[in-house]
């Protein structure tokens, strides 16, 4: 464990210690360290199907006919990196989703934030889905979905996902590669996440919607569906509870702030949005005709709305099924 946590500390560091001129002298985040699930977590539900492993560092979550399972954060938090390794079920999981997501829905009912990692099971032969999305103050009638295929298979090995969220921006990495970068802008306005929250993993039955717009559920043929995760990183501005001020502060608190992707972390999310993207809300005109006013189209907007988008009005308008949302009938 202790050569995983030097390595994973590592790759942290190159993600959030940026070298170029502008961002050299940002403070260091101390405590960049993995936790175990005791000094962390707490379990949400799911009795026996969360187990834990290697000291309690590894944390199983399996999803049999019975139930999920889930854990969160012990505390709330607000801005910070958030970060764990995950692998997914492996063969036939169609149905099956597995979240990795921060909110603060059970605190604030009406006026919820959210980002979330959603990866979608798929059936045998097709690979899972990975979907990013932000919600602030309750903005769940404006999707800001994403979706993305993966350059590696996910149940073969864990892959660490990570949320950066400072109060300027927000960064999804996948194995320290950015994927997704929302910058704060005037007109979110409080669509824009920007009250404390806790970190969330769950596993869950999604038959009605994750595969093919709910085409193939999930089958208990193949349980339990289980998800690993390890190297838990929490490492944000704990909040406390009862008057929700912040405890984090000074370099700390400014350290989020100061984070920017160094050119090459921006060429690299570059490649992999023109590569792997196969869905954005601010390329889709059907559901937004004119973009929401946060759409900056990079470089993989061009080959998107050509291929992309055309794709996605072809199957809209043959799809009938999809349930959740315009967005489930795309895969
Ligand atoms: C780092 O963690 C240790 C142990 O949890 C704590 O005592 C210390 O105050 C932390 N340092 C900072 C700068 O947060
Ligand atoms: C959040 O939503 C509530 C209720 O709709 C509204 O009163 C409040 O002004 C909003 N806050 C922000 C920051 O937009």
């Amino acid at each position: 464990m202790a050569s995983s946590s030097f390595f994973l500390l590592l790759l942290l560091g190159s993600a959030l210690f940026i070298s170029n001129g502008a961002t050299a002298s940002l403070p260091e985040l101390p405590n960049l360290t993995t936790l175990s699930f005791e000094e962390g977590y707490t379990q949400l539900f799911g009795d026996n199907n969360l187990m834990l492993h290697g000291e309690g560092r590894t944390v199983h979550l399996s999803l049999d006919q019975r139930t999920g399972a889930g854990f969160a954060s012990q505390d709330l938090y607000l801005h910070g990196f958030f970060s764990a390794s995950i692998k997914l079920p492996s063969d036939y999981a169609a149905g099956v989703v597995v979240a990795f997501y921060m909110s603060n829905g059970d605190v604030f009912e009406k006026t919820h934030d959210e980002l979330d990692f959603e990866f979608l099971g798929n059936i045998r032969g097709r690979e899972w889905r990975i979907q990013t999305n932000v919600y602030g103050n309750g903005s769940t009638a404006v999707g800001r979905e994403e979706r993305y295929g993966l350059w590696f298979d996910p149940t073969e090995d864990y892959h660490q996902y990570s949320i950066l969220w400072s109060n300027e921006r927000i960064i999804f990495y996948i194995d320290n590669i950015p994927i997704r970068e929302a910058v704060r802008t005037q007109a979110m306005g409080g669509h824009f996440p920007s009250k404390p929250m806790s970190l969330y993993a769950t596993i869950w039955d999604g038959s009605s919607w994750a595969t093919l717009g709910g085409r193939y559920k999930v089958n208990y043929k193949y349980a339990p569906y289980v998800a690993e995760f390890a190297d838990l990183v929490l490492h944000g501005c704990a909040v406390n509870p009862s008057d929700h001020k912040t405890v984090c502060q000074g370099s700390d608190a400014i350290a989020y702030d100061t984070i920017r992707m160094s050119a090459d972390q921006r060429t690299a999310m570059d490649k992999f949005r023109m590569k792997h993207m196969t869905y954005s809300y601010c390329h889709d005109r059907v559901r937004y005709p004119t973009p929401p006013s946060e759409c900056t189209l990079g470089p993989e907007a061009k080959g998107f709305l050509a291929s992309g988008e055309a794709k996605f009005n072809y199957r809209r308008r043959r799809g009938k099924r999809y349930a959740r949302s315009s967005v489930d009938a795309i895969l």
